[in-house]
């Protein structure tokens, strides 16, 4: 599979959500990543399902729908229908993760499991094989902007091993702290989707910082 990029939206100026919206569209990036938090599962509160709904009407590409909230069970269908490509759910907020992965598909969503900066992978093993995509974070979730956690390089490494005997098609995808600085170095130990909310949106063109992170990402700087 190609490198993604994956804009995060929570960067984004959400006065101007439809500029922004416009901006990814014309851009070299692949996914919109859609943080929803819930000031329970992490410390802080996003947005919901009519910002969702809102970047949905404008977007010409598939939505990466990022759940940090407690029993996301409950609402899986209406962010289906909110207009999700793809759920992913946190394996620290699941208790019957299997029978949500299950519930995610059966929308038709692809599904995803993030894990947090201390929780294993090997905690994911029997059910690697049911996922589209694992999201390692690789800062505590709940802000942008946050310094990126070194040890996320070995993690992924394992992570991609790992695939690569049971499920190599897996989508790995690193959230936090991505920028030009260590994309490079994530797509080598083996992650092929990159989510970058401030590096993008801080950027004075953030549609060259899209191009640049991709260039970088597949490793053909010019
Ligand atoms: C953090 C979110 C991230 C965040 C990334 O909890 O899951 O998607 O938007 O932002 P940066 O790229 O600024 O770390
Ligand atoms: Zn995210």
């Amino acid at each position: 599979m190609k490198h993604v990029i994956a804009p995060s939206i929570l960067s984004a100026d959400f006065a101007n959500l439809q500029r922004d919206t416009e901006m990814i569209n014309a851009s070299e990036a692949d996914w919109f990543h859609v943080d929803v938090m819930d000031g329970v599962f992490v410390p802080n509160i996003s947005y919901g399902f009519p910002v969702l709904e809102a970047v949905k009407r404008h977007a010409t590409k598939p939505l990466d729908v990022h759940l940090m909230i407690v029993n996301p069970d409950q609402y899986i269908e209406q962010f289906a229908k909110a207009g999700a490509d793809i759920i992913t759910v946190h394996y620290e907020a699941c208790v019957h993760l299997h029978r949500t992965v299950q519930a995610i598909k059966a929308t038709g969503c692809k599904a995803g499991v993030a894990l947090n900066p201390h929780t294993p992978i090997s905690v994911l093993t029997d059910i690697l094989v049911d996922l589209d995509m694992v999201l390692i974070m690789s800062v505590n979730p709940g802000f942008g902007g946050q310094r990126f956690i070194q040890n996320t390089y070995k993690k992924v490494s394992a992570l991609r091993a790992l695939a690569m005997t049971i499920h190599p098609d897996l989508i790995i995808e690193v959230d936090g702290g991505v920028g030009l600085q260590n994309i490079g170095l994530l797509a080598e130990a083996g992650a092929n989707a990159f989510v970058a909310g401030s590096a993008v949106f801080a950027a004075e063109s953030p549609s060259k910082m899209i191009s640049d992170l991709k260039s970088v990402s597949t490793g053909s700087v010019n």
